[in-house]
């Protein structure tokens, strides 16, 4: 009689597609406890379950390597909009802005508020979150970046418009070792924002450097401008990596602003340049439309802009900042510091730079998505469907391989996040079944809170969260550390 192996989930007649960017094949999955323990043919394996996945695609979950889901996770920890798209993974804390380590909660400048209000900000130490994280089970894995405006906020206070002392650097740089060293997976900047403009780039460097004793640890920046200045702001970023010697994720590269567009061609060139000595990514969400707090600086190179929230006037959300400044007779400035604290979605992009980026090799897909605005750019909720559907089924500029390597692999490997982002026999079970003939993003402009449609099943670390179009009340996600 023949022995049978036994697990709990089988996944049958699946097309896998197993992030690494090669051909799709038929395969069969064996799933046991949070790990893929076979993968081919099953003969001799018995399962308490079995999913006879006939005509779905099986991909690796996909990581959402550009989020601000740091509060997120804790306060909405079934995570429909993520979970929804096939999400089983994030990195948080980007774009120079993180939870933790956060010892101050008095008023926070832009883009503080995206993240949560001054009294949310209570985790002093990585510890403190991982515990907070810990006790609200979410259903996705997290893996968290160190903001460098929250160490300027520690150590700066009020003076954050002027470049840091050297014992100020060094007091941030003893910060960010103590929570390198208790789990986060490296550093992050937003050079563009009130906190951080001062910031020199030897300041960068400086702080960059003490991830150098992190083999594992990685560098990612949202530039110090992603509009007329991009070009040298990308060569900031090269220099930065090189001179600290670390690897370096440009985050949601864009060139904003008509007469920026087409700028592209020049800053992928230099990036493939850099390449040839360097470690270096980055990451790009499929809309041209940007998204962060409504700041009168940004709105110069907008084609258009929508209100996202406005603390002061809710009512406005939805309304164009356009329309908001004609009632109140007044230009857009006015308008703008007048709905503040405020959020707003941004039309600036060029779809030919959107395309040329996302085609680009070691792009990877991450969608910035910002969970705490009333009216979202459909980012939050829409990404990685839309990517399968708008960019690999309709537009044909990426093979279906290409696309979920961009959503997995890459992205695993680029952050060093062990054992995920692969199907391999070892690996913990993080996937996503799909119907590449329906998959869709539903969230609009309009409408952007709206799950997507044609994903069967979502398995975190084994266990199943999202099931035909509802979470199960299943939350098995993992706080990553190196
Ligand atoms: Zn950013
Ligand atoms: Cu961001």
């Amino acid at each position: 009689m023949a022995y049978w192996n036994k697990c709990d989930l089988i996944i049958a007649n699946a097309l896998v597609v197993d992030g690494s960017g090669s051909a799709a094949t038929k395969k069969d999955v064996a799933i046991d406890n949070d790990r893929l323990v076979e993968i081919g043919s099953l003969d001799g394996w018995m399962a308490e379950e079995r999913i006879d996945a006939t005509g779905l695609v099986l991909s690796p979950g996909f990581i959402d390597v550009h989020t601000h889901d740091d509060l997120e996770v804790i306060k909405n920890p079934t995570m429909d909009c993520k979970v929804s798209q096939g999400v089983t993974s994030v990195v948080a804390g980007n774009c120079g802005v993180s939870i933790s380590p956060v010892y101050r909660s008095e008023s926070m400048p832009a883009p503080f508020p995206l993240l949560g209000k001054p009294e949310e900000f209570s985790f002093p130490g990585i510890p403190d979150y991982r515990e907070a994280f810990e006790r609200a089970r979410p259903a996705v894995n997290l893996a968290l970046l160190i903001g460098h405006s929250s160490l300027r906020l520690n150590v700066m206070k009020e003076t954050l418009d002027r470049p840091a002392t050297d014992q100020e650097i060094s007091l941030m740089s003893e910060t960010l070792q103590r929570g390198l060293d208790e789990g986060s997976i490296g550093l992050s900047s937003g050079l563009d924002y009130p906190p951080a403009f001062a910031a020199l780039k030897s300041e960068m460097v400086s702080l960059v450097r003490v991830l150098k004793d992190y083999p594992r640890a990685i560098y990612t920046t949202h530039m110090r401008d992603e509009s007329d200045g991009v070009v040298d702001a990308v060569q900031e970023t090269i220099a930065t990596g090189r001179e600290a010697g670390v690897p370096v994720v440009i985050s949601h590269h864009k060139c904003a602003g008509p007469s920026n567009y087409g700028r592209s061609k020049i800053t992928l060139d230099l990036i493939k340049t850099a390449q040839q000595t360097h470690r270096l990514a980055l990451d790009v969400y499929p809309y041209t439309a940007s998204s962060t707090s409504l700041l009168p600086r940004f709105i110069r190179n907008a084609e258009k802009i929508l209100i996202a929230y406005s603390d002061p006037y809710p009512e406005f959300a939805c309304q164009t900042l356009q329309e908001v400044a004609d009632q109140w007779r007044c230009d857009l400035n006015e308008a703008a510091e007048r709905l503040y604290p405020a959020g707003a979605i941004y039309f600036q992009m060029d779809e030919d730079d959107l395309r040329r980026i996302l085609a680009f090799p070691s792009t990877m897909v991450g969608s910035d998505g910002l969970p705490t605005m009333a009216h979202p750019h459909p980012r939050l909720w829409g990404t990685f469907p839309r990517v399968l559907a708008r960019y690999v089924r309709d537009q044909k500029l990426l093979s279906l391989e290409q696309a979920i390597h961009k959503m997995t692999g890459l992205s695993a490997k680029t952050f060093n996040l062990d054992e995920r982002g692969l199907i391999r026999k070892g690996y913990f079970a993080d996937l996503v079944l799909f119907d590449p003939k329906t998959i869709r993003d539903t969230a609009t402009f309009e409408h952007p809170e709206q799950p997507a449609r044609g994903i069967s099943k979502v398995i975190v670390n084994g266990k199943v969260v999202w099931a035909d179009s509802a979470n199960t009340g299943q939350r098995s996600g993992v706080f990553l550390n190196h």
